[in-house]
């Protein structure tokens, strides 16, 4: 919660499992120093299963994945965690599963100095607006907040003040899909510490603080689903997501080229591309037919008609992109950075097509300050996983639980005031 950050301490070991739609990757940390850094000790990345568009569909698959990773993941670590099992993890919530809504909260202060307790109740009221049966709240959020009419205020506690207005990011997450989700790792024997928005954690490892800082916008291609984070000032004021990805562009070659998704796949990353370039007319490419064994006569089509098929689907995702954002009223606040991860934003000319639907000012990412990590699970494929151990790390505030068990009980009269200042 705001900007005094709780970090874990030294030598904690934390864990973070991104169950996507393609993949399913487990990182182990463990934190070095005193301002929550850590270092990867272990590594687990396999093929999801039984997914589909960040939604469970197959309990039994996805959790014999889910095992295999995590397994994968201790082994590696084995040394440094010296026998124990892993028993807690991080998990992402798909953005597919989650909603982000704008709060804005006023608190009387009457003239004293600004309490946690204070943010605390005013986080909690937002957190009271939008607690519902179907629902669950994932991140309470402060985003901004002013103190008897001054703005641009980092942290009001300590400060004397008449009023005190919060603005807070509230993230809920359909409690149906969670439930499945959280039935899943359970069955892997493992608790879940904490949830976190796949592009928030994508946003938290993959961004520059001035990025954050200054605003800018993360969006995360993945498989099925292309999910995006707003940040400004500091913290993530908004997400959405689509459920679109780098499997419909692989369907569409499949479809368009008859022949199998295995083709398809291998064809959209060795050949594809996002926008055309002069010369595709004279490449020509090789593909294999459906249902004939690699011995068949492939068909040959020149490289445009590749990207022919390819282009509008990823015009279709960055214009309904713009669309949300224009829709939630924040896109001229965040101004015109954006910033591309998940394994669909390696497609060649991903950037430029962005930059030319979204037109604003584009730049390929992948997490940052990752060290141990070997290169083939270090690309924006890794950008949540990797986030989810920075939200553990340094994020542990922010999680609604913690806003209310740290409310501290109040003396008689200090409660007697409030119910004055709230009822009168
Ligand atoms: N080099 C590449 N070029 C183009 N596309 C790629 C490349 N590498 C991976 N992809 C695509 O990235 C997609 C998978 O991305 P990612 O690993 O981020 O998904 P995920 O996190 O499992 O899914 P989601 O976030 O949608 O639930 C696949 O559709 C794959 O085809
Ligand atoms: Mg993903």
């Amino acid at each position: 919660m705001s900007n005094q950050k709780t970090v874990r301490p030294k030598g904690s070991l934390l864990a973070a499992l991104d169950v996507g739609s393609s993949k399913t990757s487990c990182f182990i940390g463990q934190i070095i120093d005193d301002n929550g850094t850590f270092e990867i000790i272990g590594v687990g990345n396999r093929p999801s299963q039984g997914m589909k568009n960040g939604k469970v569909v197959d309990l039994d698959a996805a959790e014999s994945v889910i095992r295999q990773t995590v397994h994968a993941a201790e082994n590696m670590a084995a040394e440094v965690m010296k026998g124990y099992p892993l028993r807690e993890v991080v998990v992402n919530v798909s953005g597919m599963n989650a909603r982000s809504f704008g709060h804005s909260v006023k608190a009387d202060i009457g003239g004293h100095e600004i309490t946690d307790n204070d943010v605390r109740r005013a986080l909690a009221k937002a957190q009271e607006r939008e607690s519902k049966d179907n629902l669950e709240l994932i991140h309470t959020i402060p985003t901004f907040f002013q103190v008897d009419g001054q703005d641009g205020v980092r942290d009001p506690r300590g400060m004397f003040a008449e009023k005190m207005q919060v603005d807070i990011n509230l993230v809920t997450a359909d409690a149906v899909s969670l439930r499945n989700m959280s039935s899943c790792v359970e069955r892997s024997h493992l608790e879940i510490s904490s949830l976190c928005v796949g592009a928030y954690a994508s946003g938290l490892s993959s961004l520059v603080d001035d990025e954050i800082d200054l605003g800018c916008t993360l969006i995360d291609i993945g498989g099925g689903v292309t999910s995006f984070s707003v940040f400004h000032s500091g913290f993530m004021i908004y997400c959405d997501s689509i459920p679109l990805g780098g499997k419909n562009i692989t369907n569409d070659i499949a479809k368009g080229l008859t022949t199998t998704v295995e083709h398809a796949e291998r064809l959209k990353v060795l050949y594809g591309s996002a926008m055309a370039s002069q010369g595709d007319d004279g490449d020509l490419i090789e593909v294999p037919r459906l249902g004939e064994d690699e011995r068949g006569n492939p068909n040959h089509i020149p490289r445009s008609f590749l990207v022919g098929i390819i282009q509008p689907r990823i015009e279709e995702i960055f214009e309904l992109v713009r669309a949300r954002l224009s829709d939630s009223g924040l896109d001229r606040v965040v101004g015109r950075r954006v910033v591309l991860v998940g394994g669909a934003s390696q497609l060649a000319g991903m950037r430029d097509l962005a930059e030319h639907v979204l037109d604003k000012q584009v730049r390929l990412g992948k997490p940052l300050r990752l060290t141990g990590v070997p290169d083939a699970v270090s690309g924006p494929s890794f950008s949540t996983v990797a986030g989810l151990l920075t939200y553990a790390a340094e994020h542990i505030d922010e999680m609604p639980a913690e806003i209310i068990a740290q409310i501290k009980p109040d003396s008689i009269i200090d409660r007697a005031k409030l119910w004055l200042r709230d009822n009168w």
